[in-house]
């Protein structure tokens, strides 16, 4: 388990990340960091298009980055949203890739610009993941 401080380096990491943010058509801007098991912290940020669904959220542009690197074992994932007061969550897509490569019990950090920030894990934001059984290795 990671401790309070490398989290909130973590979110540092995510808030620093979201203004590379491609988001010209909602103009909101989604930072994350993924902290890997090597202690690599492997960044990504939304990617919108003008053919708007193939738009690509910061979580899942994170996780493709790190699979990409050969990195596959997670200890944490902050997610930053400077264009909301409150925090915002991973949306259902992204909850579904993370808990791909994650235990349910990995943390997750979110916020906005305000104070307030959302700490909880994978397996709360995606209950009953009974796909994640399939898994063979
Ligand atoms: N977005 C993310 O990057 N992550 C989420 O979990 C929620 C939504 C992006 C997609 C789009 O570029 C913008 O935020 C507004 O939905």
């Amino acid at each position: 388990m990671i401790g309070k401080e490398q989290m909130d380096a973590l979110f540092i990491e995510a808030q620093k990340t979201a203004v590379s943010a491609y988001a010209p058509y909602s103009n909101f801007r989604v930072g994350a960091a993924l902290l890997c098991e090597d202690g690599t912290v492997v960044k990504g940020v939304n990617m919108e298009n003008r053919s708007y669904g193939l738009t690509i959220c910061a979580e899942r542009n994170a996780v493709a980055a790190a699979i990409t690197m050969g990195k596959r074992r997670f200890l944490a994932l902050a997610v930053s949203t400077p264009d909301s007061v409150e925090p915002v969550g991973p949306c259902g897509a992204c909850r579904q890739v993370i808990s791909e490569f994650t235990k349910p019990d990995m943390p997750i950090r979110f916020a906005g610009s305000g104070q307030n920030q959302v700490d909880t894990t994978i397996g709360e934001l995606l209950p009953l993941d009974s796909l994640h059984d399939l898994k063979n290795n």
